[in-house]
């Protein structure tokens, strides 16, 4: 079958690397893709955004299924802009219908949604500017630190942890009155959690469900964990510290209440749900749900999967999840994330880049790339994903990092302790 792969970052490099192997997969298109991505298939330049102009590329290369990476697309309704259009609506789209995506597209409504179906997630109110006086007051009883999100899609950016009441008090008139724009409209005040964090992912065809592997990002930009948040400097899978047990208790309190009040509300999901979570003593709790995989999450899964993930859309496409087993590779996964100089602050783009060829046990999964006259050059703040997998963490840590080391731009940087904490 021919797909459409919808995204441009490191994540979907993983996903289209995966999918590439698939036999199931005759041509596989990247809309936009990358300068890594070309290798799995077709790069087309068009944004994941443009409907129409996505409509136009299907009909025209008999595109079978389309696979949407990123969220806003999810958010703004391209699963249901398919249902709506008669020349698309046979076509299966993997990730959900505007109502599903909610759940990452307005953290109030996801807040209700724990509440209502009794899912363990950090207490929490909700303000708008109408009730911003009720929001301070709220904040004076409140302790501290307190986590204020703003509702809406904010690029990774819409929340705050602070740790006094003025502060807090300030953080929340500005947000109200447009911070972050429309995705402030609505503020969430959160309990802080004192916990370690995971992300848990599924694959629902909105009966059932598969568990994919758990994995861990590292989202600071300094070693030791220090310093601004960022997209993702990188991550590892399995995670030691969620064990059987754990994840059990994950299944039993968290997946299972998901995916039963996704039904219960009549909310029919198919696609990815990334539960981010923090095992708070023995316990895991929920933060937020996303409508898509992680990144730098994914790169550290996808090598960990041993079905073919074309058959896995496409059990999830025709609501046959349930005859699927899972076949996940004992191994260990490690991806180091190669940032641009200056990252998360400003950088430069347009850097050459060299020493792809040197990597020796990693993959290399291109983010922020384009190739320009055969010359791969980085174009964004997260350039280059590199992904080991071997039969220890320590060996996976230790050759992503030396690959890593064998990759060369002007201004390049990396973590060099990714997953040493967990050793
Ligand atoms: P998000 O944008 O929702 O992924 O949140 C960004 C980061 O803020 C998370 O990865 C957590 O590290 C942190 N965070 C969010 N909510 C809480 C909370 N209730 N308690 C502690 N940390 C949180
Ligand atoms: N790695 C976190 C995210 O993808 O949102």
């Amino acid at each position: 079958m021919n797909i459409l792969l919808l995204g441009s970052g490191g994540r979907e490099s993983a996903l289209a690397w995966k999918m590439s192997q698939s036999v199931q997969c005759e041509q596989l298109f990247i809309a936009p893709g990358n300068g890594g991505t070309s290798v799995y298939g077709k790069n087309v330049n068009i944004s994941p955004n443009n409907f129409p102009a996505v409509k136009d590329l299907v009909l025209k290369e008999k595109i079978d299924m389309v696979v949407v990476g990123p969220e806003d697309p999810l958010v703004n309704g391209i699963h249901d802009f398919f249902l709506a259009d008669e020349s698309l609506a046979a076509i299966p789209v993997i990730g959900p219908k505007k109502e599903g995506a909610i759940l990452e597209g307005s953290k109030d409504f996801s807040k209700q949604f724990m509440a209502r179906h009794g899912i363990p997630t950090p207490g929490s109110k909700s303000f708008t500017k109408e009730s911003l006086e009720n929001g301070l007051a709220y904040l004076e009883t409140h302790s501290f630190p307190v986590v204020l999100k703003a509702d809406g899609l904010a690029a990774g950016k819409g929340v705050l942890i602070i740790d006094n009441l003025a502060e807090a008090q300030e953080e929340l008139k500005l947000m109200l009155s447009g911070k972050f724009g429309d995705a402030g409209t609505t503020v969430v005040i959160e309990e802080f959690l004192t916990g370690i964090e995971l992300s848990v992912f599924v694959l629902t065809d909105g009966e059932n469900y598969v568990i994919l592997p758990e994995a861990k990002d590292y989202k600071r930009i300094g070693q030791g964990d220090t310093g601004l948040n960022t997209g993702g400097m990188g991550s590892v899978s399995p995670v030691p510290f969620a064990d059987e047990k754990f994840l059990a208790e994950v299944e039993k309190t968290i997946i299972i209440p998901t995916i039963n009040g996704l039904k219960k509300d009549k909310i029919d999901y198919t696609g990815f749900i990334f539960f981010g979570l923090f095992k708070v003593g023995d316990q895991p709790m929920i933060i937020e749900y996303n409508c898509r995989m992680g990144d730098p999450e994914t790169e550290s899964v996808m090598p960990r999967i041993e079905n073919d993930l074309v058959e896995l859309f496409q059990a999830t496409a025709q609501r046959k999840l349930k005859d699927v087993k899972i076949r996940i590779s004992p191994k260990n996964a490690a991806t180091v994330m190669i940032v641009a100089g200056g990252y998360p602050g400003a950088y430069e783009k347009g850097k050459s880049i060299s020493g792809l060829d040197n990597v020796r046990q990693s993959t290399v999964f291109h983010a922020g790339t384009l190739s320009e006259g055969g010359i791969i050059k980085s174009n964004g703040g997260r350039v280059l994903a590199v992904t080991s997998l071997q039969d220890s963490q320590f060996e996976a840590l230790q050759s992503a990092t030396a690959d890593a080391a064998r990759i060369y731009f002007d201004g390049k940087y990396f973590r060099e302790d990714i997953g040493f904490d967990l050793m």
